[in-house]
């Protein structure tokens, strides 16, 4: 079977002193405490050319020669395969034409989240495990809930009580978890979700696992596949992809899809990874604008984007080593910013992200004035989650719906009064 033959070696690895890790549930080094991560062998790719992955459909697991699971034992809801949006508009009103959105609204769960999610959740399965269990902000609990599911594994999903949007909420309660609401914040709840595992009652999917990350790179492959290549290399690479920054894994895993295609030698160029934080939550903003190589936690983070509402991000280390190697960049942008962000994206591309995914376009904006992003440049934003997940934010920032009499002529009188 083709797909068996190109699944990956590999080995987790301490990402800080490099340590092998054995325990497939420790989540951090024994020995150092740094964070994990998954060391590809990427000898059988080298091999391969662009034009090999094209055999299997569009989605996380046309990249599986880059993935450390077995896709014989995948669980999957088809994930990934997102559209790539051209955004003449958009451009134009923020005075980059080369302005592009990737709407990852549109993936099973309606968040980038199942690009992670069918990857921890088949390695899960891999190990056998039969509870699993997340803390989230909304998305990544909507993600695991659903992927549970299809596999038949229990889930129990810690959520910062009262800061979760509706639609995520329903999510993981149509999909059957177990939904913890918990008294505290997103960092208070992960703590809580990792003392679970550390005590072996559930095997924990969030990105301090390193499986997550690794199914998350697929969105960088798509972009550039997407782009398109030429005689047998990716050509058309993005000058910059900008992304929301909150737990600050996934700016990490683009930034590692990156590192295995030029390893690949599939790519010369890496586009400059720049990340935005919302300006009520913004350690990592804060580490980047001050040059520091670590961030400091901040104890109340807040923000109308509710899935960026992180004071203390797991991976923050790991994403400022990824802006600053390729050139990127890391700044904030306001709750206002970000509402007036979502409504230009939805009014000039017909395209509806929820609130921190507009943070990627607030941030496009933003740089573009102050000059640090050309005019010229290509520039990809990231847009991670559906508007529909958070609707309540939605319907306060826009006008409400207007009273009409069932006769023509007062369709016809509000219409020219609200032309
Ligand atoms: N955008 C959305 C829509 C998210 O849900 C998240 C994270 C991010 C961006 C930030 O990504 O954490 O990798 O930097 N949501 C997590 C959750 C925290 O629990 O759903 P990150």
């Amino acid at each position: 079977m083709y797909e068996v033959m190109i699944m990956a070696a590999h080995k987790v690895v301490c990402w800080e002193c490099g340590a092998e890790i054995e325990d497939a549930y420790v989540n951090l080094c024994p020995k150092c405490k740094g964070l994990l991560t998954v060391k590809m062998d990427l000898t059988k790719v080298q091999e391969m050319k662009p034009a090999d992955l094209r055999k299997t459909p569009i989605g996380v697991w046309r990249y599986a020669p880059f993935m450390p699971v077995d896709p014989e034992n995948k669980v999957s809801i088809q994930e990934g395969g997102t559209p790539l949006y051209e955004c003449k508009a958009l451009g134009e009103a923020v005075g980059v034409p080369g302005a592009h959105v990737k709407f990852e609204g549109l993936n099973p769960t309606g968040s980038f989240k199942d690009r992670g999610m069918t990857m921890g959740v088949s390695h899960a399965k891999e190990l056998g495990a039969t509870v699993v269990g997340c803390a989230s902000t909304g998305n990544t609990s909507a993600a695991l809930a659903a992927y549970a599911s299809k596999a038949g594994m229990q889930c129990a999903v810690f959520l910062p009580s009262g800061k979760v949007a509706m639609g995520k909420l329903a999510q993981a309660l149509f999909f059957g978890a177990k939904v913890l609401s918990v008294d505290g914040n997103f960092d208070d709840a992960l703590a809580l979700a990792r003392k679970m595992h550390d005590e072996k009652k559930l095997y924990l999917l969030n990105s301090i696992n390193p499986y997550r990350p690794e199914g998350q790179k697929s969105v960088l492959f798509e972009i550039i596949d997407q782009l398109n290549y030429h005689n047998d290399k990716f050509v058309d690479i993005p000058d910059r992809v900008i992304l929301p920054v909150g737990n600050a894994a996934n700016i990490w895993a683009v930034y590692k899809a990156c590192m295995e295609l030029k390893e690949a030698g599939w790519i010369d160029k890496v586009p400059k990874l720049t990340g935005i934080q919302a300006a009520g939550a913004s350690p990592v903003a804060n580490a980047f604008q001050g040059g520091s190589l670590d961030f400091i936690a901040e104890p109340n983070p807040e923000t109308v984007a509710t899935a960026i509402r992180i004071g203390n991000p797991i991976s923050g280390k790991k994403a400022l080593k990824a802006m600053y190697d390729t050139g990127g960049y890391c700044t904030t942008v306001t709750d206002a910013e970000i509402i007036e962000a979502q409504l230009l994206l939805g009014r000039t591309e017909g395209v509806c992200v929820e609130p921190a995914s507009a943070a990627s376009v607030a941030g496009l904006k933003k740089l573009r004035a102050e000059g640090i992003i050309d005019k010229d440049e290509k520039v990809v934003c990231i847009c991670t989650g559906n508007g529909l997940k958070d609707p309540d934010t939605i319907l306060a920032n826009v006008p409400q719906p207007i009273p009409c009499r069932n006769e023509v002529a007062d369709v016809e009188r509000i219409l020219k009064e609200t032309a």
